[in-house]
């Protein structure tokens, strides 16, 4: 097998999350309330947490900033990786989600560390200072991801950490006709991550495919 090759298969996924750090009762209970009122699972996975925890950690990153709460799962995990004044600053569309993410933020062991922002990602982004933060996280709608970008390489810190979910676009990446309206969005999106010359970023193949990059200038 060459250097070019790359052997990662649902086995290999299954593995490697068994040999990382799970969720703790917290995080369990939390996805269970959130199943029982409706809301999807489709919060990242526990060894994509660890990664992006360990990523922040390495960066010693204080300030972030999340597109797209859901339950509040990655909001608390990010949360746990940061310094007693580290802070994330988390973007909810949708009522519903950001009720719930809400009750339950509050209820964490980062409660003083996480801001629930309601609103569309572009709106409350739009509102937040620039060179401010340390990393940016983005899952939430896929065609809001090119402003998103923009957006973070406004407010991010030379050096500033960029992630960005679904890149395998929920596994029909390749697929001629996917199923998923928001394929088209993921891949125009990874086009304009691969070319865009302020950032150095790889896709790692974690979870459904996790934009990992720097933004250079540090
Ligand atoms: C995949 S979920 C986020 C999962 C969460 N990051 C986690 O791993 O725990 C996507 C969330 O983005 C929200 N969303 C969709 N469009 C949005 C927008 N324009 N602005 C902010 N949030 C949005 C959805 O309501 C949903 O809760």
């Amino acid at each position: 097998m060459s250097a070019d090759d790359s052997l990662v298969t649902a086995r290999h996924f299954a593995y490697l999350a068994e040999r990382t750090r799970g969720d703790d009762d917290f995080l369990r209970q939390l996805k269970e309330a959130a199943a029982e009122v409706g809301i999807p699972k489709i919060w990242i996975g526990p060894a994509q947490a660890s990664f992006m925890q360990i990523l922040l950690e390495l960066q010693r990153a204080k300030d972030v900033v999340e597109v797209g709460t859901l339950a509040g799962y990655s909001a608390i995990s990010m949360a746990r990786a940061l310094p007693d004044d580290g802070h994330v600053h988390t973007i909810e569309l949708s009522p519903k989600h950001a009720d719930f993410a809400a009750e339950w933020i509050a209820r964490s062991d980062v409660a003083d560390k996480i801001t629930l922002h309601r609103g569309a990602g572009s709106d409350v982004l739009a509102t937040l200072p620039p060179i401010s933060a340390d990393a940016i996280f983005l899952d939430a709608d896929k065609s809001g991801y090119p402003a998103y970008l923009a957006e973070g390489l406004r407010i991010l810190r030379p050096g500033g950490l960029v992630m960005a979910d679904n890149a395998f676009a929920f596994g029909q990446l390749f697929d001629e006709r996917p199923s998923d309206r928001e394929v088209g969005a993921v891949r125009a999106f990874n086009d304009v991550m691969a070319k865009e010359p302020r950032v150095h970023g790889c896709i790692v193949p974690l979870g459904d495919g996790l934009w990992v990059g720097v933004v250079e200038g540090a």
